[in-house]
């Protein structure tokens, strides 16, 4: 790129105004970024400056003098309209190029199925046929998200891939990225979808093939080998996003807290109650608006599908041990 002899435009640590440049675009992207702030420096300084010189150097100093009488001026008028657009033409065929870059993916990408809800991401991974709440990636790859949101709208934004698309209901949108070192970034929600937006923050872990052969073949973190169920129910109520709506000390969020929830005498909204057991705690993952607890709104997201029989008794047995 012809810009880069500016440096400053290719750097592999964060600048002032962007984060680490940690995929194949972010380079143009930041160069672009970078042209069009400078050319508005220059242009900022030299209209201001001239301004601030003229109303001083051309000032009433006596009450008898008069406005010099000025008639237009044809290449004047020509330069400063011929100049800033040739300026914007640049602007436009620069970004349109980077913009067509970023729509579309190569045709040898690797797809993941990225599904936003209210509070959390879940990725599937196509070939692998993993459903997991971790977005890992081999380095070196490029990655094909396919996005679709299960309620309201959410935007998938990775700033250090410089790759932010929204997440629509009953439609697919794609993005793609390929990202050629190893390391961690951040991954949020860039569009407020309700109390919990926030929480949608997680991370995207870029690691070496045999890394990410490793993690396949421990089906993407999600089996809690080596865990006893109490700790894999943990576990997965980080990763699921549990979290976000539920509190483990007995503070109020979205939904019921926790602690001391199970073998409680529940009181439902329509005026029943019921006893929290296994059959009840099961439910409300799968099945969330069954029985909905006096006091709550109904808007958790059913697990249906997404926890396996193993995963739904670790969360139950993380729930019971939060004592009685
Ligand atoms: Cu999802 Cu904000």
């Amino acid at each position: 790129m012809w810009f880069n002899w500016l440096k400053i435009a290719s750097s592999s640590s964060p600048s002032f105004w962007m984060p680490v440049q940690a995929s194949t675009v972010a380079e143009n992207i930041d160069s672009l970024f970078y042209f069009i702030y400078y050319l508005c420096l220059i242009f900022f300084i030299g209209i201001i400056g001239a301004m601030v010189y003229f109303v001083f150097k051309y000032r009433k100093v006596s009450e008898s003098q008069t406005t010099i009488d000025i008639k237009g001026s044809h290449t004047l008028e020509v330069m400063w309209s011929l100049i800033p657009g040739l300026l914007l033409l640049v602007m436009f065929a620069w970004g349109f190029r980077d913009w067509l870059n970023m729509s579309i993916p190569p045709s040898n990408t690797m797809d993941i199925r990225v599904t936003g809800q209210k509070w959390n991401w879940s990725y599937q991974y196509v070939r692998e046929g993993l459903q997991t709440s971790e977005l890992v990636v081999p380095a070196g790859r490029p990655v094909k998200l396919i996005m679709s949101s299960k309620d309201v709208l959410h935007s998938f934004y990775i700033p250090a891939f410089r790759i932010k698309r929204d997440v629509l209901p009953n439609r697919y949108t794609v993005a793609w990225f390929q990202s050629n070192q190893p390391g961690e970034h951040y991954v949020t929600c860039t569009e407020y979808c309700g109390t919990a937006h926030s929480t949608m923050a997680s991370k995207v872990r870029v690691v070496s093939d045999e890394e990410y052969k490793a993690w396949v073949d421990s089906g993407g973190g999600a089996g809690g080998e080596g865990l006893s169920s109490v700790d894999f129910g943990k576990q997965l109520f980080e990763q699921k996003g549990c979290n976000a709506c539920h509190s483990i000390d007995g503070s109020m969020k979205v939904g019921p807290s926790f602690k001391g929830l199970a073998g409680k005498s529940e009181a439902l909204a329509d005026g029943s109650s019921v006893q929290v057991d296994d059959n009840y705690l099961r439910d409300s993952m799968n099945e969330p608006n069954k029985h909905v607890v006096k006091g709550f709104p109904p808007v958790m997201p059913s697990f249906k599908g997404q926890l396996n029989d193993k995963q739904i008794d670790a969360l139950i047995d993380y729930i019971k041990s939060l004592g009685q």
